[in-house]
């Protein structure tokens, strides 16, 4: 059985993308490729078809990551491809919640729910590339638990 997560921000340039490029290197170390399968997307129409913010892609650079996600927005039909929905904030959260229904496959968490806190991925569009950086510090240390949690959970 496959796994699938779709991380999901406000322009899908930025915090979900990183997510999926780290999420994607915590898979890969665990030899867990063919069971697990990661997408991102965004709230918003902003950036649709874009590449990742090129400060984004620097950092991920930085850590031995390639991005080559183009931006692309969350739809009403993600809910009954995925198995989990992770928000990067709370507002985030909000505007996937009006998506639900009741017979979806998906269930919608934020990010850091594994960190056993109610914590967000902060917005570092207005921010400077130390901002990006403590994003991707943010999401390696949240999303190894939840990794822990899917192989724990789904026998993998
Ligand atoms: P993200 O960051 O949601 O992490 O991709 C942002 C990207 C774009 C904008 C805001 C946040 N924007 O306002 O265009």
């Amino acid at each position: 059985m496959e796994v699938k997560v779709l991380f999901v921000c406000l322009g899908n340039i930025c915090r979900s993308p990183l997510a999926e490029g780290v999420f994607l290197e915590l898979i890969k170390d665990a030899e867990l490729e063919k069971k697990i399968k990661v997408d991102s997307a965004g709230t918003s129409a902003y950036h649709i078809g874009e590449l990742a913010d090129y400060r984004t892609r620097q950092t991920a650079q930085q850590h031995g990551i390639q991005l080559t996600h183009q931006a692309r927005q969350v739809q009403k039909e993600d809910f009954q491809l995925f198995d989990y929905i992770l928000a990067a904030d709370k507002s985030n959260y909000n505007n996937l919640k009006v998506f639900q229904s009741e017979n979806d496959r998906a269930s919608l968490h934020l990010i850091r729910e594994w960190e056993g806190k109610n914590l967000e991925v902060p917005d570092p569009y207005y921010g400077t590339l130390k901002d990006f950086e403590e994003g991707y510090q943010i999401l390696k240390k949240a999303l190894k638990p939840f990794l822990e949690h899917l192989r724990a959970y789904h026998g993998i």
